[in-house]
């Protein structure tokens, strides 16, 4: 059964058909510098990270609660001719996480109106983390003007308070970037706005 969480992002997939299909440009900065290994996209969307990161010969898992949106990311996937780097799965992160161990794990906007234990998840993708591994969070620091969040009270928790609530031990985790950033965002009609990003990059340093 479908829960409510699910339905609210199916819905939104089934509607905006092109939604999310671009790299993220701090996503795309941050990969291009490493050696391609294998990756975990959380809420992977329409699969515009996915997809790049396949091109770039990333080994990729897309991950997401729509069942629209990784349905859309293994079909595109397949039609650029990377459906063979590409692994789709369904998953409600607050209850299920997908198995392995990753050289990268991307968390891009990973937010939802819906009760979710967060920073368990993002816990649980630093462990996910092989040696040397990345961990690249990039979070909204303010709304869009299309965003489905207009709540003028909403607080966007900065990169130190993520890092603070994640609580990683120094000794196997050590934060590599921590900042704000302003960008031009490009909405689903095209339309564009300045926004705010906030970046947290952690590298996993020893294993277990
Ligand atoms: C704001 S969108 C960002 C999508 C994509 N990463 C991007 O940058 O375009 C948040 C994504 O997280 C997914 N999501 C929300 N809650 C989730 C959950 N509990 N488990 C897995 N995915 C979830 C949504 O379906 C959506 O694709």
């Amino acid at each position: 059964m479908e829960t409510e969480a699910e339905l609210f992002w199916e819905k939104r997939y089934r509607a905006h058909r092109k939604w999310g299909e671009r790299v993220n440009p701090l996503l795309a900065e941050a990969v291009e510098p490493l050696r391609p290994g294998t990756a975990l996209d959380l809420g992977c969307g329409a699969g515009g990270d996915t997809i790049w990161l396949a091109q770039q010969g990333w080994q990729v898992t897309g991950v997401d609660i729509a069942t629209t949106a990784v349905a859309k990311t293994l079909e595109r996937a397949r039609e650029l001719g990377v459906g063979d780097r590409v692994v789709t799965e369904q998953h409600d992160l607050a209850w299920t996480f997908p198995a392995g161990e990753f050289d990268l794990v991307s968390a891009q906007y990973f937010h939802t109106p819906f009760a979710l234990a967060r920073s368990q998840v993002l816990r649980t993708a630093a462990n996910a983390l092989r040696p040397g591994g990345l961990l690249l969070i990039v979070d909204h620091g303010s709304a869009a003007p299309w965003s489905w969040n207009q709540d003028p009270d909403t607080h966007y928790p900065t990169p130190s308070e993520v890092s603070a609530e994640l609580d990683l031990d120094s000794d196997r985790w050590r934060i590599v970037r921590s900042d704000k950033v302003q960008r031009t965002a490009t909405g689903p009609s095209g339309e564009t706005a300045t926004v705010t990003d906030h970046v947290l990059q952690i590298v996993r340093t020893t294993g277990r």
